[in-house]
């Protein structure tokens, strides 16, 4: 079958075949597909969202003609996507903004922004006939893959950090069956071992390298301007870390605004931690992205030095005026804090953007009356075990300004009663 797309390396512009097993040209670049599109009808996407059909229910596929074109019968879904954004004054106070928006894509069906991705490299996983698929990861990627091979009947492996992954994240992976192979190194080295793993086996790799998996994660710019009826936003912020994500958001802007359906590109802001910030670095230098062999954060998911797609983040970054910056782990789990008491929740890592925009915000690159859209990657629930100890007081260098900790009080009604009305007087 002829499909309406190609790949092409990002490098030297080679071109090469739309189903291959294939992540980098012989340059050593990385690829792109590249689409040959027809006309789009924007309005014809939120018309699917009316459909009993699994295809169109999905916040992925739903964009299928600028995401990838399959057939029915080539789709995995979980009905990914559909996340909501929200409004709150809290946090527009927090960072200083009037019109804050969050896209929650926590509310994926594994709980992160990569059951996108992932159901677009699963679906070519199958088409292409793998054995078995891949991938290195700090948590998110792994339950993610292990979920959607398990609905697409292939075995798959993860390979994680042997420390610094969050309980959610490693039990969820556990718990879908993946081949869990814990390492005695960081992500990069993980990352630096699956591509060899997966160039002398024929295990399919999965990571954010996997040019599929970019267009699959296109999809949260797709459907949050959907959501915001195509009204393009002056900023989209997120957290960084192996660069896929703001890669895919960039990419897909950019084709929407070549096809027409918006008439301006947002501002891209792309926010590291301060303990592994190799992408701010080299924006503050003006300079190429160079490794950083020591990197630590609370934020485990982008607890990252190496990224492998920081030349597809660059030329986002140029298509959209981007920004870098970085903000420490007492920043993030401070911003982690007034999210979660907004009742929203995320997982460390997506507060990053929160307190990002506050940054950028107090150092006057945002202005306060900037329509701002902040995405959040993961869930609440990914990581209990920062959230309890960050509540305890328990996180060394962090202060606790919101803590919530446990009262221990005796199983007996007067002194309960007694706790309670405490409570109530102090809360007037
Ligand atoms: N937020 C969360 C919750 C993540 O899990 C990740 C990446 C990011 C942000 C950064 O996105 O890598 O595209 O720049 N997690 C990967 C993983 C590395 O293995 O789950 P990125």
């Amino acid at each position: 079958m002829e499909r309406p797309w190609h790949l092409r390396c990002i490098e030297c512009g080679v071109a090469f075949d739309p189903l291959v097993v294939r992540y980098r040209c012989e340059c050593g670049g990385i690829l792109d597909v590249v689409h040959t599109f027809n006309a789009i009808n924007r309005d014809r996407f939120r018309a699917r969202r009316n459909s009993d059909h699994p295809a169109d229910r999905s916040g992925v596929w739903r964009y299928r003609e600028i995401v990838l074109p399959l057939a029915d019968d080539e789709i995995v879904t979980r009905g990914e996507g559909n996340t909501n954004v929200y409004r709150s004054e809290r946090l527009d106070a927090y960072c200083g903004v009037s019109g804050l928006a969050l896209k929650h894509e926590g509310e994926n069906p594994t709980g992160s922004f990569k059951d996108r991705g992932m159901a677009v490299g699963m679906s070519v996983a199958r088409l292409l006939g793998v054995r078995a698929v891949a991938c290195a990861s700090t948590g998110n990627t792994s339950a993610s893959l292990a979920s959607y091979a398990a609905v697409a009947g292939l075995p798959a492996f993860v390979f994680i950090p042997g420390q610094h992954i969050a309980s959610g994240k490693l039990s969820q992976t556990l718990a879908y069956g993946a081949h869990t192979l814990q390492l005695d190194g960081n992500f990069d080295k993980g990352m630096r071992i699956v591509q060899e793993v997966c160039a002398r086996t024929s295990i399919y790799l999965l990571n954010s390298i996997n040019p599929f998996r970019i267009e699959g994660q296109k999809s949260i710019g797709f459907e949050l301007l959907d959501q915001l009826g195509w009204e393009v936003p002056d900023w989209i912020v997120l957290p960084g870390g192996n660069l896929g994500n703001s890669s895919a958001i960039g990419k897909g802007l950019q084709e929407l605004h070549d096809l027409g359906i918006i008439d301006r590109l947002p501002r891209l802001a792309v926010i590291q931690a301060r303990g592994a910030n190799p992408l701010y670095r080299a924006y503050s230098a003006g300079e190429a992205v160079r490794p950083l062999a020591e990197v630590d954060t609370l934020a485990t998911a982008i607890r990252i030095g190496d990224p492998v797609s920081w030349r597809k983040c660059v030329r986002a970054l140029d298509a959209c005026q981007g920004v870098v910056t970085d903000v420490d782990d007492a920043a993030i789990m401070d911003a982690k804090a007034q999210v979660d008491a907004a009742g929203i929740g995320a997982e460390p890592a997506s507060c990053a953007t929160v307190a990002g925009v506050r940054r950028l915000v107090s150092e006057r690159v945002i202005a306060p009356t900037d329509r701002v859209c902040g995405i959040l990657t993961g869930h609440l629930l990914k990581d209990p075990d920062t959230v309890i100890s960050y509540h305890q007081g328990q996180l060394r260098g962090i202060p606790a300004s919101l803590a919530n900790p446990a009262q221990q009080v005796d199983a007996k009604l007067p002194q309960v009663l007694e706790r309670v009305e405490a409570v109530l007087d102090a809360s007037g």
